[in-house]
């Protein structure tokens, strides 16, 4: 029997854990990955596009469209963490020069074109600032009903990372994260309650390595510096790997434990600026419900689903 695939488009700001989650949608025959978009982040556009174009090209898809989007975020100014991905933003990891050029379309026009040529809906798949998402729905919102559903890395309903309650993503657009919230678009948050228990330690990395295929050469050379900083920064025995908790949620929904809730952005918290505001109340309102929280995951199949597709590349 042939099962229909899941068309979907990434954004992405790679970023190692990015790199990952990339490698891990096109090593899989369910997903129909119609393309990529970019947006600063991990790095500056320029660096997250180039890190991009070398992902796709060296894994064998340069079949796959990449399109550049903002290169800030709407509001604020743009912050980079150089210190988790490196200056490259592909930490320790040497990937050949790309000799792909990205889309003739900028990101928001190519997610527009792309659901509007679409008979079936697409499934957005944003593991970065929400900045590219917020402008496709504010500037063609009539797109929405060609989105079969939103599933982020971002967020975190219980734990933050760059203060007490903010995660990266959210943290560095959160006016883009609100409009996304706010869109009536069904969202799955894989945030930091989830992705911080999807990590590697040394023994899953050498694992990924002993696969000896160009994938798990990679996840083991971009793993260094990452590692280092997660095992010594973090109250994590190895590396969250964020990004691919997302592709995990589409192939393997069952292994990920969620709860709906309403969730809202802080946009002007002095402390809690870029917070998703997670209700789970029983009580609450449950009609604005906008979200699926993802909450815990059976981290070892999460690995061995790593594991299954470095194999992919053989
Ligand atoms: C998120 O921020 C970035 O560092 C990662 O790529 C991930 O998308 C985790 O907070
Ligand atoms: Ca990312």
């Amino acid at each position: 029997m042939d099962i229909k695939k899941i068309p979907v488009i990434m954004d992405v700001d790679t970023g190692i854990d990015d790199a990952v989650a990339i490698m891990l949608a096109m090593s899989s025959d369910k997903i129909d990955l119609k393309g990529i978009t970019v947006v600063a982040g991990n790095q500056t556009l320029e660096k997250t596009l180039h890190n991009t174009l070398s992902v796709v090209e060296y894994f064998g898809r340069s079949d796959i469209p990449v399109a550049a989007g903002a290169d800030r975020p709407l509001v604020k100014e743009l912050y980079v963490d150089p210190a988790t991905h490196g200056e490259s933003g592909l930490g320790t990891a040497k990937l050949p020069q790309p000799t792909i050029k990205p889309h003739a379309l900028d990101a928001v026009s190519f997610l527009r074109e792309t659901l509007e040529k679409s008979e079936d809906k697409i499934t957005l798949v944003p593991v970065a600032p929400l900045t590219n998402i917020a402008l496709l729905l504010t500037c063609y919102p009539h797109v929405k009903e060609k989105i079969e559903k939103i599933v982020m890395m971002g967020g975190g309903a219980f734990e933050g990372n760059m203060n007490a309650v903010s995660e990266f993503n959210m943290f560095v657009d959160p006016e883009a994260a609100q409009i996304v919230f706010d869109s009536g678009v069904d969202i799955v948050m894989c945030g930091l309650d989830v992705t911080m228990k999807s990590y590697t330690t040394m023994e899953d990395i050498l694992a990924l390595k002993a696969t000896d295929t160009k994938a798990g050469d990679f996840c083991a050379e971009a793993f260094g510096v990452y590692y280092d900083r997660y095992v010594s920064n973090s109250r994590l025995p190895g590396c969250a790997v964020h990004d691919a908790v997302t592709i995990t949620y589409l192939l393997h929904p069952e292994w990920i434990k969620t709860e709906k809730a309403n969730v809202k952005m802080d946009i002007d918290g002095a402390e809690t600026y870029g917070q998703t505001v997670c209700d789970f109340r029983p009580d609450r309102d449950k009609t604005n419900d906008n979200a699926l929280v993802c909450l815990d995951i059976d981290r070892e199949k999460f690995v061995n689903l790593l594991i299954k597709a470095c194999e992919y590349y053989k």
